[in-house]
């Protein structure tokens, strides 16, 4: 069965990377969720897509400039589609690891460091998984695929993914050559027979970002092994009436 994974929680009804998107998808039954990480000036892991604040919160800088006491401060997209939600803080990957202490959803980690170079912070992510004895649930994925080896070099046990959104050659062949089970292509780059050799050769294939029917129904029938979507809910339902 294809699993489902929320993209920045649910990101298309809730406000994208915040608990209550997190909330959301486990509300209606996601098998998991992505998110995207970035690190603070003060080297606190948090959660959040872009390098800068400025798009989904009140605030104005870079999060690299910024303490994650000012971070949190901030209000998280308080008015996403304008309607009014909680106020949202920018939640901390452990804040999101402390919640999924009650659930048994997979957490797939996105690593932003392919604009920013954040030293040290796959070391903090992996040495934070450890403590919580997640590594069998995490997937590490970045289009940084340095990165990710890194990771696996840091604890073979996790999993890790590159993602690409460019026409990669047998993307199967590259996969095995970081020690990756899995890739995370965009939509338009994941074609029947990418997936299928993929799947052949034994590696994952879970495209991002899928909204539509048709494309879902699509990528559950060539056997993805899960799909990043911002519709979890709507996605299930389509999967129950395959
Ligand atoms: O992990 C899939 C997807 O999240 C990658 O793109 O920009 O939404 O983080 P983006
Ligand atoms: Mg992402």
């Amino acid at each position: 069965m294809t699993l489902i994974f929320a993209h920045r929680g649910s990101a298309g009804t809730h406000p994208e990377n915040t608990m209550d998107a997190f909330l959301e998808a486990e509300r209606v039954g996601a098998d998991g969720i992505e998110l995207d990480v970035q690190l603070t000036k003060d080297g606190e892991v948090v959660v959040i897509h872009d390098e800068t604040v400025d798009r989904t919160t009140n605030g104005k800088g870079y999060i690299k400039d910024s303490h994650l006491k000012d971070l949190r401060k901030l209000h998280a997209n308080y008015t996403f589609k304008k309607k009014l939600f909680n106020k949202h803080k920018i939640p901390t990957l452990i804040e999101v690891f402390d919640w999924m202490k009650n659930n048994s959803l997979v957490c797939n980690i996105e690593l932003k460091n392919s604009i920013m170079d954040y030293e040290g912070m796959e070391e903090k992510v992996i040495t934070m998984i450890n403590d919580y004895g997640y590594s069998d649930r995490i997937i590490i994925s970045s289009f940084n695929h340095y990165s990710i080896v890194a990771c696996s070099r840091l604890d073979p046990m996790i999993e890790i993914a590159p993602l690409y959104s460019t026409g990669l050659y047998m993307p199967w062949v590259y996969a095995q050559s970081l020690g990756a089970k899995g890739i995370h292509p965009n939509k338009k780059v994941a074609s029947d027979e990418i997936i299928t050799e993929s799947i052949r050769n034994g590696i994952c294939v879970r495209p991002y970002t899928v909204n539509k029917a048709h494309q879902m129904k699509r990528l559950f029938n060539l056997g993805c092994s899960a799909i990043v979507t911002d519709y979890p809910e709507k996605a299930i339902k389509i999967r129950t009436e395959l």
